[in-house]
Formats: C-alpha cells, structure tokens, sequence
C-alpha cells in the first residue's frame, strides 16, 4: 500500500510507532521498522544524550531499515539538554523525528537542516495548522482516545481526522484508538495517510516491557482508562490502578489548588517500576481505550502483517462488494 506517508518516510506500511517512555527501546522501533513500519526511539526515556547516541547505534545494528526518534518537549523547569538530544539524532543519522508537547519551531531548523523529515504529534487542528505553517513534514493528529496526552480539547477522531483532512495539505497518520485493519482502512477513509499507535505496540512479543504489562492491556476494557491531571493542565489518559484513584481523589478534594507536589510520589519516576519491574500499582501510566480492543500478543511482524491484509480484504473485499 503507498500514501504520502510511506512515500515521505521511505517505508513499505504506512504504520508507525508513536514515541513511548519506556517502551520506545531500540528493541520495540528496530522490531516494527523490520515488519516494514517505521519505529520509534523515545529520546528522553534514555535519561542522557549519550545514551540515546548508544540506543540510536544499537537499534542500527538490528534493523537497516528507517527508524525514527521521538522528542517530547516538555514544558519541564528542569527542561532537558534538547540541542544535545538534537545533536546526536543528527549526527547518529536519523532521517526521522517525532516531536510532541510543545511547539517545535526552535529546533525545526536545524533537523531539517540536516535532511530530517518532523513530524509533529498534535491533538487540536489550530495546532495541527501552526506545525504546517512552521514547515512540519507530517502531523500525527491525536485524538481524545489516545493513550498518553490528549490535550483539553477532548474531540474524538471521528471528528478531528476529517477535520484534518479538510484543513492540512501535508501528509498525516491518524493517532489514538488504532488498533486493526479496520481502524487502518477507518483512518484512510476519514482522509489520513496512515496510523500511529502507542498501547497495541505494547502488547507485542518483542515489546521490551513487563509481562504483567502485557497483562494488564489484555484484562483491560475500553472502560478502564481515566483522565488525570485536569486541572494540572497536563491530561494524561492512563490506565486505572490504584496510584491513579489516589490521584483522582486528591483532585476531587483539593479541587482548583491542587499542585504537581501533590501527586508526585505517583507519577515521578514510576515507569521504570512498571515497565521494568511490573509494579502495576506503582505509579500512573499511560494507556489507550484501545486496549479494550486488545486480546493477544502477536509478534510484531505477525500484527502488522495482519492489519495489512485485513485491511485489504475489507477495502478490495467487503467495501468492493457494498460499492458494486
Ligand atoms: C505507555 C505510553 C507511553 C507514551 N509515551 C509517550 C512519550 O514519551 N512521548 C510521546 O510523544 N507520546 C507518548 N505516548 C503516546 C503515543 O506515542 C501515541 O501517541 C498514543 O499511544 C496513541 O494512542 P493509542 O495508545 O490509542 O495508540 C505514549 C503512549 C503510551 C501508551
């Protein structure tokens, strides 16, 4: 299948992985760029820019194929060492970025500059506009389904994808609640050039996780996420536990005045627990709805390959016969 997406980044599937703390090893992007996808290193999960030089090496060594390196800009006080991350995505030879969080134009320049393609990931079209304007590659447009950030607009992709499609003229992937062939050949309909999933990547044979991770996505319903951090401005969809109903109870009686320091010992420094040591109540972390649409572990290669030819059955088979 060829679209703008697979064109632009050189790859045979128009598939990514989105970025993902502590999932995102050179391990789960070497995996999905070999099925022919395009994987992505999530750059602040390796703590230092030499350890995401060292990862960058390491995922070469698996796959020949692209891969890509996600860069969270985090509104941190502490932000992180961005122009070094920068410089080795640079110089390690990544021709894809990822960014996420905040608005990338400072560091546009000098990524493309060096003959990198950005996409930027968004949950609103007005910032989807703003990446396009700046001179963005590609948007991954995510919508309130998605595990992770979702923004405060709350608009699903039934409504945002077509909305994109009408407004952006560069290439985008449909991020949040794609998990099949049906959400691919979905996606593609609504106008996208592709998808970009985070938790169905989780629950793979080669994800570098916890099996208690993989676990709690197959026991998960589309019921079982919850929206913290509100009134904190930063809305994270996670997946429910006991961390986070202690978070959500301490937003419901702190109200307004609730601060970061309030649920920190939540959600500081907690993916390492779970990702690594399947602490499962050990901290919030992030999950899509989608995982109620999750029920095996294929191999990376095997899930791919699947919403493939699903979605071609349902495109030359079942949409063929309707059409006729
Ligand atoms: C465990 C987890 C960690 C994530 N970490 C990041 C991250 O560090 N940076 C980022 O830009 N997106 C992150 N995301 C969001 C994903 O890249 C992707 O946009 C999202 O998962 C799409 O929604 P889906 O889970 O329904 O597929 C994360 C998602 C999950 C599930």
């Amino acid at each position: 299948m060829k679209t703008r997406i697979t064109t632009l980044l050189n790859i045979e599937h128009p598939i990514i992985q989105g970025g993902m703390h502590y999932v995102g090893f050179a391990e789960m992007a070497a995996a999905v760029s070999n099925a022919g996808g395009l994987g992505m290193i999530t750059a602040l999960s390796l703590k230092t820019p030499t350890r995401l030089a060292q990862e960058i090496y390491r995922c070469r060594e698996i796959t020949g194929k692209p891969f890509g390196v996600n860069l969270s800009l985090l509104p941190a006080v502490n932000a992180p060492d961005y122009a070094s991350f920068i410089r080795v995505i640079i110089e390690g030879g990544v021709k894809i970025v990822e960014t996420a969080g905040d608005n990338p134009r400072k560091w546009l320049p000098s990524l493309q500059a060096a003959g990198i393609k950005v996409i930027h990931k968004c949950t609103s079209i007005r910032h989807a506009l703003k990446a396009q304007a700046l001179g963005c590659d590609a948007i991954s447009v995510d919508g309130f389904e998605c595990g992770g950030h979702p923004g405060r607009d709350d608009v699903p992709n039934f409504i945002l994808l077509p909305r994109a499609a009408d407004e952006l003229t560069v290439p985008f992937v449909a991020s949040g609640g794609m998990v099949d062939g049906r959400s691919l050949v979905a996606a593609l309909a609504l106008g996208a050039d592709g998808i970009n999933m985070g938790t169905r990547f989780i629950a793979t044979k080669e994800a570098p996780v916890h099996e208690h991770v993989k676990q709690a996505i197959l026991d998960a319903s589309e019921l079982d996420t919850r929206l913290i951090m509100r009134p904190l401005k930063n809305t994270e969809r996670v997946l429910n536990n006991a961390a986070v109903e202690r978070i959500l109870e301490k937003e419901r009686r702190l109200g307004p005045s609730i601060t970061f320091d309030d649920i920190r010992e939540d959600i500081a420094g907690v993916y390492p627990k779970i990702m690594q040591n399947g602490l499962m109540d050990a901290g919030a972390w992030s999950c899509g709805m989608v995982a109620g649409l999750i029920h095996d572990v294929p191999s990376v290669k095997q899930l791919i390959d699947r919403i493939m030819s699903d979605a071609e059955v349902i495109i030359s088979d079942q949409l063929a016969r309707l059409a006729g």
